[in-house]
């Protein structure tokens, strides 16, 4: 499977040149329709700006209703109609269910939970990623259905399977035991390095041979983290493998058409850092609720998505018009809303709006969930009203495909630290680190500041500010790396719970935080996790603000005191701290500090550091920069009813690229609207 595990060297394709303009459509699931409609859909989808489908996602069985016997008449003709209306397709490989027929030839090819439950056929995703038929049939569609389209001039995109590991993220059958052990012996090689790193000799857990081992199944008590931990990698390898399989048949078959499949909303099992290497536009999926009013998280994916791929501009690939299906109430967005949701994405680098789906299912477990035409075919209903201004909008912001977004301060997002920290039996069991990170995230959200991810061992030198939230883990020459940023003039945080264990999940040898203990001149000598309800206080710069979750008990080695508790046996010790070193300094955050207070900390470090947004603007309000080599743009988003009002920089002539009014010196923006402005 390592070999599979590899980045191409060679030139992959441009998916900002081959798709010059806003990509804006949806999935399309024709054969869920008689074929009389197909033509009223592609007239309607011209009429309302579509120019790009995800096209047979689901349609294996349709493909091949039987073993080995395929029926592409169908795809031809929707094919065909597609182009002759100007639309592209996304085409998918149609790989995300199996049909009936292989489950009932192959019901080992079924997923198996860690409780030993073998799931059923009925709904979706019902594969285990392990199972060499599998590998084998899903490599023959592949390369039937890109050897019948590789020279169609409407095929725009590939569309790999679709939402890996959505509902089925870890099998536990016995092939993926099987392969697991092998895994683990290209990994340590011995199995004495395998105990060594698992720390076997605890609970009597040692192996004499690589048989004895198995999936972290249903076990009496907590299992070996070293174990669960690399079955998670274990298991993310192993779906990457079958997204590798596929896109290696598409590579050779079709080199110039760009490769990808949709990611989730920070979703666990996937290091989607590894993922995005192997895709050549990141693409997600993304469902706010409603009643957020303004999706802040799905701001904060929109900007990992970017930094998956360092700048590269990411397509949204799905979203809904108004509402979906799948949770217990599902609200629906006012007027305007799904306009502002999508400028958003824009704003935040996204240079494709497309939507699941295009035509509301009739029957199915979808049924309720929304699609660009709803379930009344009516073209004058208020969707597909919204979706056709929209469409005919987008037209008018090709000039921004491939713009980047400058950004300065950056935080660090690492999905190994994330597996590891959220196991189980830690001094606090409830906090969660996407949760963490989005404290860090907010702050510079309301600020309009822009943020990108990245990960530990990446080149920090770029941006002024690096954010470390919870840092748990710490991998072989992560520590060196941040010392490095830290010594050339940058600014590091680092909060609480960091610096704890190596990529085994073993403690770092010395005081907490070992690896990063000189870094940080301090040492943390004790955790006080707090029950819920309860709180402390700190102090910082002569002001009294809450913290609560957790604390630690510092000791200084170097570094100052910024802020310090005032309750508890601890009260009067460092809770903040910084360490100059080189040029830069190390911020230590000890504990969960309330927004007010890490927006007063934060805040400060960002005037001092000289990093504001790029024009000032009232609550509610998103002002997001995107620039190309010839322009610069700033988007500003109103999520306020009333209007606003925003002062533009003196001497400075802006357009207004929707309505074409040239603008300067201010900019009203009217209630649930946007303005995007060249210069
Ligand atoms: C996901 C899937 C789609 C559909 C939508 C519904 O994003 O990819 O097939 O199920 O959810 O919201
Ligand atoms: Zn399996």
């Amino acid at each position: 499977m390592d070999q599979l595990l590899s980045t191409e060297a060679s030139a992959i394709p441009q998916v900002s040149k081959l798709i010059p303009h806003m990509s804006y459509g949806g999935d399309y699931n024709p054969e869920q329709w008689n074929e009389n409609i197909w033509l009223e859909d592609a007239r309607l989808m011209k009429e309302a700006g579509v120019n790009l489908v995800s096209l047979g996602i689901f349609s294996w069985v349709k493909i091949e209703p039987r073993d080995g016997e395929y029926d592409f008449s169908w795809l031809d003709r929707v094919i065909d109609i597609l182009h002759a209306h100007d639309i592209g397709i996304n085409l998918a490989t149609a790989t995300a269910s199996t049909p009936a027929w292989f489950v009932r030839k192959y019901p080992d090819s079924l997923p198996v939970e860690a409780d030993g439950t073998r799931l059923s056929f009925g709904s979706r995703q019902h594969y285990c990623p392990n199972h060499k038929p599998l590998l084998a049939y899903t490599e023959k569609l592949v390369r039937t259905i890109a050897t019948r389209y590789k020279d169609h001039p409407a095929l725009k995109m590939w569309h790999i399977n679709n939402e890996y590991g959505c509902h089925v993220s870890r099998c536990y059958c016995d092939n993926c035991a099987a392969a697991f052990r092998t895994w683990l012996q290209e990994r340590y090689g011995t199995i004495e390095e395998l105990n060594a790193r698992w720390g076997t000799r605890f609970w009597s857990q040692q192996y004499g041979e690589w048989e004895e081992i198995q999936p972290p199944r249903k076990a009496p008590t907590f299992c070996n983290p070293g174990q669960q931990l690399d079955y998670f990698r274990f298991m993310n390898d192993s779906l990457l493998n079958l997204y590798l399989t596929e896109k290696r048949i598409l590579r050779e078959i079709t080199p110039a058409v760009p490769i990808s499949t949709n990611f989730m909303d920070f979703f666990k099992p996937l290091d989607y850092f590894r993922w995005a290497k192997e895709v050549d536009v990141a693409t997600w999926d993304s469902y706010p609720d409603p009643r957020e009013g303004q999706p802040v998280r799905a701001a904060m994916m929109h900007d990992l998505m970017r930094s998956l791929r360092k700048g590269q501009p990411f397509f949204l690939m799905e979203q809904v018009t108004s509402q979906v299906n799948w949770r217990d109430i599902n609200v629906n967005k006012a007027p305007g809303v799904m306009r502002l949701w999508s400028y958003s994405a824009i704003g935040h680098g996204g240079d494709g709006i497309l939507f699941f789906q295009w035509r509301q299912s009739r029957a199915g477990a979808e049924k309720f969930h929304g699609g660009m035409i709803p379930h009344s075919n009516d073209e004058n209903s208020r969707i597909y009203r919204e979706v056709k201004a929209l469409g005919q909008e987008l037209k008018k912001l090709n000039g921004l495909i491939g713009a980047r977004t400058p950004a300065k301060v950056a935080i660090i997002f690492d999905w190994e630290n994330w597996w590891a920290v959220e196991l189980d039996s830690k001094p606090h069991n409830d906090l969660p680190y996407v949760q963490r990170v989005a404290a860090y995230y907010n702050e510079c959200f309301k600020r309009n500041i822009a943020v990108d991810f990245v990960q530990p061992s990446d080149d920090l030198t770029a941006y002024d500010i690096v954010i470390a939230p919870m840092l748990y883990m710490v991998k072989p020459g992560e520590a060196e790396n941040l010392e490095g940023y830290v010594s050339g003039g940058g600014t590091l945080i680092v909060s609480y719970f960091s610096g704890i264990v190596d990529e085994n999940d073993r403690f770092y040898p010395g005081e907490f935080p070992a690896p990063l203990r000189k870094l940080l001149g301090i040492q943390v000598e004790e955790f006080d996790p707090y029950p819920q309800g309860h709180a402390n206080t700190v102090t910082y710069r002569g002001q009294a603000y809450g913290c609560s979750l957790w604390s630690d008990v510092i000791q200084l080695e170097g570094a100052e005191a910024v802020a310090t508790y005032t309750g508890h046996w601890y009260a009067g010790r460092p809770a903040v701290t910084s360490h100059s070193s080189g040029s830069g300094n190390a911020v230590y955050i000890g504990t969960e500090l309330d927004a007010d207070c890490l927006g007063a900390l934060l805040g400060e470090m960002l005037t001092t550091k000289g990093i504001s947004a790029p024009l000032s603007a009232p609550e509610q309000v998103e002002v997001l920069q995107r620039d190309t080599e010839q322009n610069k743009h700033l988007l500003i988003i109103n999520y306020n009813q009333e209007e606003v009002c925003l002062d533009l920089p003196e001497n400075e002539d802006y357009v207004n690229l929707l309505t074409g009014e040239r603008v300067s010196g201010s900019i009203t923006v009217s209630g649930i609207d946007v303005a995007v402005l060249q210069y």
